[in-house]
């Protein structure tokens, strides 16, 4: 099952593109393990899950007592002794939740590039990534924050597609050029955009026109009806069909560029 990781400038619907992507593929029938990178998570919110449900869900990152047993020294310390590989295949069972099909991790992000943060807490998550990545055959979607350095070398190349959400305008295009920038020095092998929040025909040419280089995976339209999902707490893949449709498509397209692969 492909590994993914959804990507762009902050707004512009990385959150919203996950929460559809893991309703089509669970409705396929696959596991689904939906992945919350975001230091301030909202995918539980986008997926609609119960908000009793996801009370007692705690980002990895900050569950210092877990850190400590696994690392062997406190989160936030620095230059003192810890183990680099802590045992983490547990982990994703014991501290997720499942709801439709879809298995949700809130990860709390730390930094996880090779430079700058060598601390407990991005050894833990380093090592909860690449359990991940290497030894479950779940459908993975992983929600990230804005740029790539957190998704780290040693695990990037083992992402078999890195989508990136843009909408109209240049700033989020500007961003999108960056991250592929360093998706491909990092070795991510295939990356993909998504135009989300599309108003018009001019929109889907700005697009073309300024789109790095990169396949179109798919467009979603700009609407209030995203908006109104959101106030309502309900998924978006339930509220407006075209959006369950496109993210269907967008899904389907995937697999035939994967299996290309
Ligand atoms: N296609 C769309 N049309 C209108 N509003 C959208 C659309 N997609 C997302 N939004 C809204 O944009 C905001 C940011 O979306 P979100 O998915 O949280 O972005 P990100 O995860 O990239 O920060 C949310 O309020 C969301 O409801
Ligand atoms: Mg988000």
């Amino acid at each position: 099952m492909p590994k993914l990781a959804v990507t762009g400038k902050g707004g512009v619907g990385k959150t919203t593109i996950s929460s559809l992507l893991a309703y089509a593929y669970a409705e396929l029938g696959g596991n689904v393990l939906a992945i919350d990178v975001d230091p301030s998570p909202c995918l539980a919110a986008a997926l609609g899950f119960p908000p009793e449900l996801v009370t007692d869900l705690v980002p990895i990152a900050k569950m210092e007592e877990l850190i400590l047993e696994r690392t062997g020294a406190k989160p936030g310390t620095t230059g003192g002794y810890f183990k680099l590989n802590p045992r983490v295949d547990d982990l994703p069972d014991r501290f997720s939740v499942m709801h439709r099909g879809i298995r949700l991790l809130e990860l709390g992000a730390v930094e996880l590039g090779g430079s700058g943060c060598i601390c407990p807490e991005s050894a833990m998550l380093k090592s909860l990534i690449s359990h991940l990545v290497f030894y479950r055959d779940d459908l993975l979607i992983m929600d990230m924050y804005a740029g790539v350095e957190h998704l780290g070398r040693a695990t990037a190349g083992m992402v078999d597609a890195m989508i990136v959400v843009v909408e109209p305008g240049k700033r989020s295009l500007g961003t999108a050029e960056q991250i592929a920038k360093l998706a491909r020095d990092i070795g991510i092998r295939r990356l993909l955009l998504v135009g989300n929040k599309m108003r018009n025909a001019g929109d889907l040419d700005f697009l073309h026109r300024f789109s790095p280089g990169l396949p179109i995976l798919g467009t979603l339209p700009a609407t209030p009806a995203a908006v109104e999902a959101d106030v309502q707490g309900v998924p978006l893949f339930d509220a407006v069909p075209e959006m369950a449709d496109a993210a269907r498509e967008m899904v389907a397209r995937l697999e035939r560029e994967l299996k290309e692969a």
